[in-house]
């Protein structure tokens, strides 16, 4: 199997289940112009998080790292008249093309891009009136990962979804001697979401578009502790 084949399938069930939209393409496109990396989710990855929000009926949603909001019109979308999206962002940039693109899919009334570095925004959404939330997206610096577990399971209640993006990294995730922060980041992680008996979880290895990557997902089956 070659990465070229990852990629034609990939594009096939693009094509078949998620097939082009202006708005989506339109911030992707205003996201390369203003010169953001190519690292939003994948059409068919979008998808599934539009699918997952739809399967528990999420109503409040919580993104950390927003890029140029690709990602985040697809999990506004899947979203209830009267649901909100928050998405952190710590580049003032980013933000503003997602901004732009965000309201040109018409959704800037359900999405909050919040600009400031995920960590400092965080401790004060415990009293925001759209926690706890029903899914939370952890998609931001892979060296905080565990930090944003910490906070995560602060702010969601028995039933909610924590998925975060990025946990293969081309298959790096094994090596434990890895000098790589995102790697180490990331494999602290996925060992504190596997220890924790208030989720159940599991990693999805998935190849495609964006090569040799994968998501965690994570059912909150328990109560939070304050
Ligand atoms: N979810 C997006 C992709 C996010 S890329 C999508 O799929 O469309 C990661 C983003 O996290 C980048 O925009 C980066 O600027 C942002 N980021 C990095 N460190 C951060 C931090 N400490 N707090 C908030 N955002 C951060
Ligand atoms: C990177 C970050 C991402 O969120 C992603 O999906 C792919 C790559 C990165 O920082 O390299
Ligand atoms: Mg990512």
């Amino acid at each position: 199997m070659t990465k070229e084949q990852w990629a034609a399938v990939d594009q096939y069930f693009t094509g078949l289940f998620s097939p082009s939209d202006p708005a989506l393409d339109e911030a992707l496109r205003a996201a390369a112009a203003a010169g953001l990396p190519a690292i939003s989710v994948s059409p068919s990855q979008g998808q599934l998080l539009a699918i997952l929000a739809k399967s528990i009926q999420a109503r409040s949603v919580l993104e950390i790292g927003t890029l140029g909001g690709y990602s985040a019109i697809w999990l506004a979308r899947a979203l209830p008249a009267g649901g909100t999206l928050l998405t952190l962002e710590a580049n003032p940039a980013h933000a503003e093309v997602a901004r732009t693109s965000i309201a040109r899919a018409g959704l800037a009334s359900k999405v909050e891009v919040r600009v400031g570095r995920a960590l400092d925004a965080l401790p004060g959404l415990v009293t925001d009136r759209r926690a706890p939330f029903d899914l939370v997206f952890i998609d931001a610096d892979k060296a905080n990962y565990a930090a944003y577990l910490v906070w995560a399971l602060k702010l969601t209640h028995r039933g909610s979804l924590i998925i975060a993006d990025n946990i293969v990294r081309n298959g790096t995730v094994v090596d434990a001697s890895s000098n790589d922060v995102n790697v180490q980041g990331v494999r602290r992680f996925n060992a504190a979401l596997a220890a924790d008996a208030r989720v159940t979880a599991t990693g999805i290895q998935t190849v495609g578009v964006k090569g040799y990557d994968g998501l965690a997902i994570a059912l909150v089956v328990g109560d939070q502790v304050a």
